[in-house]
């Protein structure tokens, strides 16, 4: 069965066309102009924007941390695809201590069995390290786990001796270390202190985690796989505008060392906590920053020191679990929804803003994490061959973000009343439309598991 994409601004890896696209069975069969539907179905795309499906390489749905998260795997991928992401890659929860990962990896597998509406795949999370669990890094690879996060800071966090195996490990097998960098020790320091002298409003949650106490743990973080012999590295949700010159520095000398940042650092900052009860809204980690962090990130994203934008997807009804906080901000769940609006807020602050070309659009939100994270080229680009994961966007259309458009199973949105231009219309996962018309137009468990592969990552540093 056929189906054309005529028409559009078709956005290829190094260029834009005019031009059709073709699509066979699930894969995209043709990329030129003049092409010929043969009796399949023909889709205009005038005045559309074609793209490669968004990949979100970091959310964390139906994630128990104490309370459980309330976008689970069917409502998160259908908010998913309703803004225009064809593929998500979740971080797995922990499991009982001393659970293994494989383990683990079954239990998520439980999740989002029958749920899914986008493709997706699974990142390893670890909770403590022995031998026999970075032994099991290798089973993982074989069921396509390709990455392993870590974090620095929470209960689960690592010591440095740990991470330098984990670093090892996974360079080893072709894998990449991820990395949630925060120094533990200080945030519990001044935690405490802001505590015990009474100061538990919302807006003490920036102030107890500073953006040195990330620069410290990134710092830490790049020395430590540079000792591992240049280990890959990645380093999620960059917030700090010096952390994105750690990273350039590292990687103007060879490290393998890469950057996620996501939209809540480039359009949200710290006066987001002024207001104790709305401030809430925002208790996520890293925390908004100052203004004068954004234009850094931004110069990160251009220079190419950040590669990717992911979400940190993390979502809990302010009128319910956020409220933990009320009366002290460490009770409060970290975390905050954004699989849906990435794309969209990305697409206006980035291209029709006029601070990103088309191409550099499609690396951020999909090429490059489908690069790192082994999903590339099946995932990521429109090219003969791949998965026709395809998002039509109307780069016309203006929208103020709000939550009742969205599909997110959460009771608001950090992006209520943000004006967007451009808005995705059509998403298709492996040449089935997934959304159009405002409605879901598949099943659930019509996502698959992407079985990802090992990565020659000094290859992506050219
Ligand atoms: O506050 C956040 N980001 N919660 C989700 C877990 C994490 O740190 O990535
Ligand atoms: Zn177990
Ligand atoms: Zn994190
Ligand atoms: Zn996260």
């Amino acid at each position: 069965m056929k189906k054309l994409i005529k028409n559009g601004t078709i956005v290829l890896e190094d260029k834009v066309i005019q031009g059709d696209l073709l699509i066979e069975d699930e894969v995209i069969a043709a990329i030129g102009q003049d092409l010929e539907a043969d009796g399949g179905q023909v889709i205009d795309a005038s005045g559309m924007v074609v793209l490669p499906g968004g990949i979100d390489v970091h959310t964390h749905f139906n994630i128990d941390v104490g309370i459980r998260s309330v976008d689970d795997f069917s409502t998160g991928t259908i908010a998913a695809a309703f803004g225009g992401t064809t593929t998500i890659v979740d971080h797995m929860g922990f499991g009982p201590k001393g659970c293994n990962l494989h383990h683990q990896l079954g239990v998520y597998k439980g999740y989002t069995n029958g749920k899914c509406v986008t493709d997706y795949g699974i990142h390893g999370v670890f909770q403590d390290i022995n031998e026999d669990i970075l032994k099991e890094t290798e089973v993982m690879m074989e069921d396509g786990v390709s990455s392993f996060k870590m974090y620095l800071t929470y209960d689960y966090k690592l010591e440095d001796a740990d991470a330098l195996k984990v670093l090892q490990k996974l360079k080893e097998i072709g894998g990449i270390t991820t990395v949630h960098c925060e120094n533990d020790a200080i945030i519990h320091y001044l935690r405490d202190k802001f505590v015990s002298e009474g100061k538990k409003e919302a807006k003490y949650h920036p102030q107890s985690r500073p953006p040195y106490c990330e620069v410290e743990a990134v710092d830490r973080m790049i020395a430590l796989a540079k000792a591992a012999g240049k280990a890959p590295l990645y380093i999620v949700h960059v917030s700090a505008k010096e952390s994105v010159d750690l990273i350039r520095e590292a990687r103007k000398e060879g490290d393998t060392v890469f950057g996620e940042t996501c939209p809540q650092y480039l359009v949200l900052d710290e006066s987001r906590y002024d207001d104790p009860e709305e401030g809430l809204k925002f208790i996520l980690s890293p925390p908004l920053r100052a203004k004068e962090h954004q234009a850094a990130i931004w110069e990160g994203i251009k220079d190419g020191t950040l590669q990717v934008i992911a979400t940190d997807h993390c979502s809990f009804d302010y009128h319910g679990d956020k409220q933990n906080g009320k009366d002290d901000f460490t009770k409060c769940p970290n975390g905050a929804p954004g699989v849906e609006t990435r794309m969209p807020i990305v697409f206006s602050e980035g291209v029709s803003k006029g601070r990103m070309s088309l191409n550099k659009f499609a690396a951020v939100t999909s090429t490059n994490p489908a690069k790192i994270f082994g999903m590339y080229p099946k995932k990521g680009v429109l090219a003969v061959g791949s998965d026709a994961d395809i998002v039509l966007m109307n780069p016309d259309m203006e929208v103020t973000i709000t939550k009742n458009i969205l599909h997110e199973n959460v009771d608001y949105t950090p992006y209520e009343g943000i004006k967007v231009k451009g808005w995705p219309v059509m998403t298709m996962v492996r040449g089935q439309v997934v959304v159009e018309n405002e409605r879901l137009q598949v099943p659930l468990g019509f996502g698959r598991y992407i079985y990802r592969k090992p990565v020659q990552y000094t290859e992506l540093l050219k």
